[in-house]
């Protein structure tokens, strides 16, 4: 037994490898020059803020190609204040490849908000999950009236997507941005599973005006 789980694994990882040779192929069959131009260098327009989760990859849900997406994912699209790693990615998103458009993706049937939802330990990533139960303490009126569990999570999925939208909007790197481009947009999705289509949550932003008076700076 042990050794036929050895195996699979072996397998599974040579299939990573053979499936890398296979995408070679089949992407100079359509494009010769298609890995010199990735090679030359990147200019996305878009910077998509997603889940970590293996359903959600943000190319394949907006039909795009390399090059036209730049990536940030963590459990559950947390946009949080003093998150070094989402503000070097936004930063450098925003000022070096000045992306138009930033997208946080949400999805339905989060693992994340689910648990973020329930009342267990799951060790460390609790203290992450607490970001969610923050967003669930300002709503909770209105999730608490909602009595199917499945309901309530993707409820709270797009609540979570909300608050991350207005916490990047909280930004110094967003809002100096917005004095000299005032284009760049920040729109809030959930990605539904069953269906593959996103809810456009319609929360798009490209100013201070609904922050609220003290989060707008100077
Ligand atoms: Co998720």
């Amino acid at each position: 037994m042990a050794n036929q789980g050895k195996a699979d694994q072996q397998r599974s990882y040579e299939d990573l490898l053979q499936g890398n040779r296979d995408w070679v192929d089949q992407e100079l069959e359509k494009d010769p020059e298609f890995f010199n131009k990735l090679a030359e260098g990147q200019n996305p327009d878009i910077l998509w803020i997603g889940c970590s989760d293996s359903r959600v990859p943000a190319n394949q849900v907006t039909n795009t190609r390399p090059g036209q997406v730049f990536v940030h994912r963590n459990i559950a699209n947390v946009c949080v204040h003093s998150d070094m790693n989402m503000l070097s990615v936004l930063d450098y998103a925003v000022n070096v490849l000045k992306v138009k458009h930033i997208i946080v993706a949400g999805h339905e049937n989060c693992g994340g908000v689910a648990a973020a939802l329930s009342n267990k330990q799951y060790g460390l990533i609790d203290n992450w999950l607490r970001h969610i139960k923050d967003v669930y303490r300002l709503h909770s009126h209105e999730i608490d009236l909602i009595s199917d569990q499945t309901e309530r999570v993707n409820r709270l999925i797009e609540f979570n997507v909300i608050e991350q939208v207005f916490n990047l909007c909280k930004t110094t790197i967003v809002q100096n941005a917005w004095k000299e481009r005032p284009d760049l947009q920040i729109h809030g999705w959930v990605v539904q599973l069953k269906s593959g289509y996103v809810k456009d949550l319609k929360v798009s932003c490209s100013g201070t005006e609904n922050l609220g008076k003290i989060f707008a700076l100077d």
